[in-house]
């Protein structure tokens, strides 16, 4: 049956039978790196993806990442084994299982958990588990989700923590071995302490370990995300009243985060945020208060600053440009380095002014520069770096 399942000789039987054995379900951006990261320290992983290109590639460590460190670890992974089988995984001996399956944010802000609600059915499909197994879930969910989640797979032995990630894109090998800090919703003590023991493990840091109830971590997580996009939007706004002023922004957000209270971090005059994660929690969380019943202005204003900031930047850079200049962008990706666009504030803006009627120079990497073409044909004149 496993033989059947897996498609070449990096396979779960060939596994070194002594090491603890990992579930990973959803092994994409995040849970490749997170597979990877614990095949690293010693661990015996089984991916169980979707796709049985993407897996074989895998299993073959044929597939290439533009996540950095991502085709380095493949490479030299001893026990990292994938399969589209959720079945072949569940007969394996891994009784810890992680889920990093995709929660794309819904029209109202709140983060959709169908892709978790099918892979809960087709594990619960297997009928009532004879080992007690613990399923923790990496996604980011609405506040109160991994409750729910709980109720229903408990009465199948299987027991439900949150454990989600502070990670980006472009870093996240590296963000997973650094945590600050990690956030667990555990099931129970002894839950708590098994996610704990592996996350250390990974790190080669000495993060603050907050371990809490489901809920509470739920949203910690969104929290987390909501006060980093408020500390952006702040340094962005007093930069703005800074320019329109005379004054020196970056002088000025220099000696406020220089109070040990605040910290220089996330404290920059620049682009506004972006990216899959910030604008998104930011908005979950606003409609989890809405849901609860619960004013939470500070996330909508946070949101509204980064919209003025970005009219502001346009107002500035259509001043400052004569109408014949070309504008150049050296880099358009939400994260500079990275290949994502999601959300992305320096393509918002060169959108904006090449929609204006201005020449505008896309400096970027192949990769994105294709990526840009498919979503806004003819409008830009593209450098290749
Ligand atoms: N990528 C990030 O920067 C980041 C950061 C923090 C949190 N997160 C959260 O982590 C989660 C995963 O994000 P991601 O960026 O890795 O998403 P992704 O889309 O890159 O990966 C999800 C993977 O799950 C697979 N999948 C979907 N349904 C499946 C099923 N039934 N069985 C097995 N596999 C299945 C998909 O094929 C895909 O490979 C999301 O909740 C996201 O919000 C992501």
């Amino acid at each position: 049956m496993l033989k059947q399942s897996l498609t070449n000789t990096n396979s779960v039987e060939n596994k070194t039978q002594n090491l603890e054995t990992i579930g990973v379900i959803g092994i994409g951006k995040l849970g490749l790196c997170f597979a990877l990261n614990l095949d690293r320290v010693g661990y015996s992983v089984i991916g169980v993806d979707v796709s049985q290109t993407y897996v074989d590639a895998l299993n073959t460590k044929a597939f290439s990442s533009y996540e950095p460190g991502v085709n380095e670890l493949l490479k030299a992974s001893k026990s990292f084994t994938a399969t589209t089988s959720v079945k072949v995984m569940l007969q394996s001996e891994a009784n810890l299982i992680f889920l990093m399956v995709a929660t794309p944010s819904l029209p109202d802000g709140s983060y959709d958990h169908s892709q978790i609600e099918r892979v809960a059915d087709e594990i619960l499909s297997a009928g009532k588990s004879e080992i007690k197994r613990h399923i923790v879930i990496g996604c980011t969910t609405m506040p109160g989700y991994c409750n729910t989640l709980a109720e229903k797979m408990g009465e199948f032995n299987y027991e439900v923590s949150y454990n989600p990630e502070f990670i980006a894109q472009g870093s996240i090998l590296h963000d997973q071995q650094h945590p600050d800090q990690i956030l667990i919703g555990e099931a129970d003590a002894a839950a708590g302490y098994t996610i704990e023991k592996v996350l250390r493990a990974i790190a080669s840091t000495s993060p603050t370990v907050c371990r809490m109830d489901r809920l509470s971590a739920e949203i910690a997580k969104l929290a987390t995300n909501c006060f980093l996009t408020t500390k952006i939007s702040f340094a962005n706004s007093i930069g703005d009243l800074a320019v329109k002023s005379g004054a020196d922004p970056e002088k000025i957000l220099e000696a406020i985060g220089s109070d040990s209270r605040i910290g220089n971090r996330y404290l920059q005059y620049g682009y506004g945020f972006g990216g899959p994660c910030f604008p998104r929690d930011n908005r979950a969380l606003k409609k989890f208060a809405e849901n609860a019943d619960a004013s939470l202005p500070i996330s909508e204003a946070t949101d509204k600053i980064n919209q003025q900031h970005l009219e502001f930047q346009f107002e500035q850079a259509m001043k400052q440009h004569a109408v014949d200049q070309e504008i150049t962008f050296d880099g358009v990706a939400y994260k500079s380095g990275t290949v994502y666009l999601d959300e992305s504030q320096p393509l918002a803006l060169a959108v904006k002014l090449a929609k204006a009627g201005r020449r505008v120079v896309i400096r970027e990497s192949k990769k994105v520069i294709e990526e840009v073409e498919v979503r806004y044909p003819n409008l830009f004149i593209f450098e290749e770096r």
